[in-house]
């Protein structure tokens, strides 16, 4: 708690006469250490910190108003602390109303599946991405399809002119009845349109562009985001409307982007997407409604981004028709939430000149790829100490399973070895330091979802639950399942062996493979 109590006893009077005299709206408080000061400081004279005061605004009791002069209870976390009404006596938990959570459904199925059924009154959700990976587009298709249900939705943007918005809607094949638009990003401005308005939805594009109207630091800096976002957080909050902010991540990915407003808000979506493709993935990274393990899958058309129901298909789709023949490439089955997902995982591997080799990892956690790498040095004996590697995962999809573990490691060897893995073959498996495989939650929703696909066989590691593959074939298919208990058995199993000697006779470099496992049919 930074009671301000407490920081205005640090003052000395003259100083605090001083900053009285200066501005009653604004104080400067390092975020370090919390001491508050009437004038910016470059280095805090507490605890010596350089470039942490921030400017934040600071409410005098009994004085907050909002925008239409009411007076508002001062946000909280913020300094103006002395300002808040009295919160009553404790209340027993089992006294609380229990009013459940209602999600308003846009009516966008991955957008909604993502959120836990949709947009929440009341609460705040931040929408985070690079610039130009969708979020406005994706925004004004929910705009539309919350008006699309007969309720009132409020678009303030700070970023682009109404005419450009007016043709993205009619590109987006949007009528825009019910979205009220609004060319602004003065805080101030649109806490008057939403109590005016009343809509169901409020979103702020971008919160980068929002200014409050109490602070002169430019937009962007770190205190008017979060000032902003407080302030229009708690509009929402006593107004029961759901607030959506968008914001760029910036390119160092911390400091003055949106990520000082994580705490600050109920729910953070990031949407992401492999650079120049045309997929784009939503994901939850903070969600107090709802779930974080989902991710939407929508793909950037020309009308707009539309949602993939199936993103299986699409990224076997993408695998291409020769994927037979090529080496280095595996396909893991990922369970997201409630979908088991088939993606590919591929790896290239080529001879380091460099002392430590490079790693480059697009997809799967570099963390992961040391140790998978580790336990085929250890006990596969390949030499990936002197190897370069790519490992990339296509569609853009991250995968953040353990389970991905096996067809990581599959797609390594088999660059290694210049020995393709089994087309028919999909793998899901976590991998043991000591070169065994662990067992993986929901094997049976995967084997479902690779004979749903048309794979013929599931390798999945021995321990575990058990699953039977007949059970799951979907339209008369069935998948064998095969069990592997290590990753020596697992690549005996899934790698072909290699293409005849005058195919591959450019490999010069002769590799062994300890191939002692044993791959059974469950
Ligand atoms: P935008 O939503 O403006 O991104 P952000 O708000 O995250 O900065 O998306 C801009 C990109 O999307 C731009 O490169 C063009 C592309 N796009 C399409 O391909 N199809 C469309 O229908 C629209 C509206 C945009
Ligand atoms: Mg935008």
């Amino acid at each position: 708690m930074t009671g301000v109590s407490k920081s205005l006893m640090r003052f000395s009077g003259a100083e605090w006469d001083d900053m009285k005299k200066s501005s009653d709206k604004t104080v400067f408080e390092c975020s370090a250490c919390g001491r508050t000061t009437p004038r910016w400081e470059g280095k805090c004279s507490q605890c010596g910190e350089w470039n942490t005061v921030e400017e934040r605004v600071f409410v005098v009791a009994g004085r907050a108003q909002d925008a239409l002069g009411r007076r508002v209870r001062a946000p909280r976390g913020t300094p103006g602390q002395l300002g808040h009404e009295a919160s009553g006596p404790p209340v027993e938990l089992s006294e609380i109303p229990a009013d459940g959570t209602t999600h308003m459904a846009t009516g966008i199925e991955e957008l909604d599946r993502v959120l836990g059924g949709g947009f929440v009154a009341g609460a705040t959700m931040l929408l985070a991405g690079d610039p130009g990976i969708g979020k406005s587009t994706l925004l004004l298709q929910a705009a539309a399809a919350i008006a699309g249900t007969g309720r009132k939705v409020l678009y303030a943007t700070g970023e682009e002119a109404l005419e450009q918005i007016r043709i993205r809607a009619s590109r987006l094949g949007v009528e825009g009845d019910g979205v009220f638009m609004l060319s602004t990003g003065d805080a101030g401005e649109i806490a008057e349109q939403m109590a005016v308005l009343d809509p169901a939805v409020v979103i702020v594009d971008s919160i980068q562009t929002a200014t409050h109207p109490d602070l002169d630091s430019p937009a962007g800096t770190v205190s008017q985001i979060r000032e902003c976002a407080a302030f229009l957080s708690e509009q929402a909050r006593v107004g029961r409307i759901a607030l959506v902010l968008s914001g760029h991540v910036t390119k160092d990915g911390s400091i003055a982007g949106p990520r000082v407003l994580e705490h600050q808000v109920d729910a953070v979506l990031q949407m992401g997407g492999e650079s120049g493709g045309t997929l784009r993935m939503l994901r939850a990274v903070k969600n107090r409604f709802g779930p974080t393990d989902e991710v939407g899958v929508f793909e950037m058309r020309g009308a707009g981004l539309t949602g993939i129901s199936d993103p299986s298909r699409l990224f076997m789709r993408q695998r291409g028709v020769n994927s037979e023949a090529v080496a280095g490439s595996a396909v893991a089955l990922v369970v997201e939430g409630t979908r088991s997902l088939a993606v590919e995982v591929q790896a290239l591997a080529t001879p380091s000149s460099l002392a430590s080799p490079r790693r480059v990892a697009n997809g799967v956690e570099m963390s992961r790829v040391h140790l998978i790498t580790a336990v085929l040095a250890k006990h596969m004996r390949l030499p990936v100490s002197n190897h370069d590697l790519v490992i990339s995962v296509t569609g853009g999809l991250d995968i953040r399973e353990p389970a991905g573990d096996l067809a990581i490691a599959l797609a390594i060897a088999s660059s290694m070895t210049d020995r393709p893995v089994d087309e028919r073959v999909v793998v899901a498996g976590e991998i043991g330091l000591a070169g065994e495989l662990r067992p993986i939650p929901r094997p049976d929703r995967r084997v479902a979802e690779a004979a749903r696909l048309g794979f013929e066989t599931c390798l999945v590691p021995e321990a575990g639950e058990s699953v039977s593959g007949d059970a799951s074939g979907v339209a008369g298919r069935s998948v064998t399942v095969m069990r592997a208990g290590s990753i020596a058995e697992a690549v005996k199993f899934a790698l072909r062996p290699r293409p005849s000697p005058d195919e591959s006779g450019a490999m010069s470099e002769t590799m062994s493979i300890a191939e002692t496992g044993r791959a059974g049919v469950s």
